[in-house]
């Protein structure tokens, strides 16, 4: 047999050979590389969501109780970064602190707008710009946002409106006559807390309502309007403020007039360092809670920026604080 002539037997030991090698490098290759500890894939790795938060003032203490909040809240959030921007009560600085959020291209937005008509078109570009946007406590002339959160203001002012009657005699029999000191009367929330007590006060014959003065939501301006108010009118039974900065410098002026002992005076926010303390102190009757929405509007942002659903519109509870409950109202609060 010539030397060059491959056998049978040698012919398979070469296929089997083949074929074993074949196996080796096929199994190689379907094995899954192997994880080296603390090995970081894309999969796990966490994104970290920009949010942006224009707020419109911040020396209210209202809004700076609003901002504490939020802040708080954003803290315990390792996935989330806050940039707060603040507007310093005027629009031209509000759009363009909207402005940046777009060009830095925030991942959401949330703003809390100084009125309506001057914000409305920077909040349209930046949901046209594909941003989220969550509008807090006042509102904007569209619909072309995300989500809004909120009090019912328009709730606020019947609430407001009822407490009213009832010091006035009650239902039916309340007499007196009323002066009522507007927020900025071109934003939602003084417009709603206007209209909701007229609905309940309008149907009372013996009540007077006078005022028609836009106080910019200001303790300043709120004494300034009184003590012109109190100047022509001789008989005023109750002060209505939209806030309760303004019903306190309200209160201010009838004190400087040696009138406040006549007059009941209502706000509306309840914020413990304002309006629950002039409450307990007797200088305000009454006041409504007002909560700020910032740890509600940066849960809804999370839940969108994760794909799950969120109601177009949040309302968030009253309640009516006298010096019947304001204790009580504090203490829960500290629980
Ligand atoms: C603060 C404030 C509050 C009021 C709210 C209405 O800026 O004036 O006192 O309840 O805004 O938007």
């Amino acid at each position: 047999m010539p030397a060059s002539r491959i056998t049978l037997q040698q012919l398979l030991q070469t296929l089997v050979v083949l074929f074993a090698g074949l196996f080796f490098v096929t199994a190689c290759a379907e094995k899954p590389a192997p994880q080296k500890s603390g090995d970081k894939t894309t999969d796990t790795a966490k994104k970290q969501y920009v949010i942006g938060f224009s707020q419109c003032t911040t020396t209210e203490p209202w809004r700076a109780l609003f901002n504490r909040l939020l802040e708080a809240e954003a803290a315990k959030m390792p996935d989330v970064k806050l940039v707060v921007l603040d507007a310093q009560d005027r629009t031209e600085k509000q759009v363009a602190d909207m402005e940046s959020f777009i060009t830095r291209k925030m991942d959401a937005i949330l703003i809390s707008p100084k009125e309506a008509p001057g914000l409305t078109e920077v909040v349209e570009r930046a949901t046209k710009a594909g941003i989220p946007v969550i509008v807090l406590d006042r509102d904007v002339n569209t619909k072309n946002y995300a989500c809004w959160i909120g009090g019912d203001n328009l709730e606020i002012g019947r609430e407001a409106g009822r407490y009213a009657v009832e010091a006035l005699g009650g239902p039916g029999k309340a007499q007196g006559v009323i002066y009522e000191i507007w927020g900025g009367m071109a934003s939602p929330p003084a417009q709603d807390r206007h209209n909701g007590f007229h609905e309940i006060v309008g149907k009372e014959k013996g009540i007077k309502v006078e005022g028609n003065q836009d106080g910019d939501w200001k303790q300043e301006k709120g004494y300034n309007i009184m003590e012109t108010a109190l100047k022509t009118l001789p008989k005023i039974d109750l002060v209505y403020a939209h806030n309760d900065p303004m019903a306190f410098g309200a209160y201010l002026a009838a004190k400087d007039a040696k009138r406040e002992k006549d007059i009941k005076f209502v706000g509306i926010d309840a914020i413990p360092e304002e309006g629950c303390m002039w409450v307990k102190n007797g200088q305000l009757a009454a006041t409504f809670v007002y909560p700020p929405p910032g740890v509600e509007g940066l849960h809804a942002a999370l839940k969108i920026l994760k794909g799950e659903k969120v109601p177009p519109r949040i309302s968030l509870p009253t309640r009516r604080i006298t010096s019947a409950n304001v204790d009580e109202y504090l203490a829960s609060l500290k629980k």
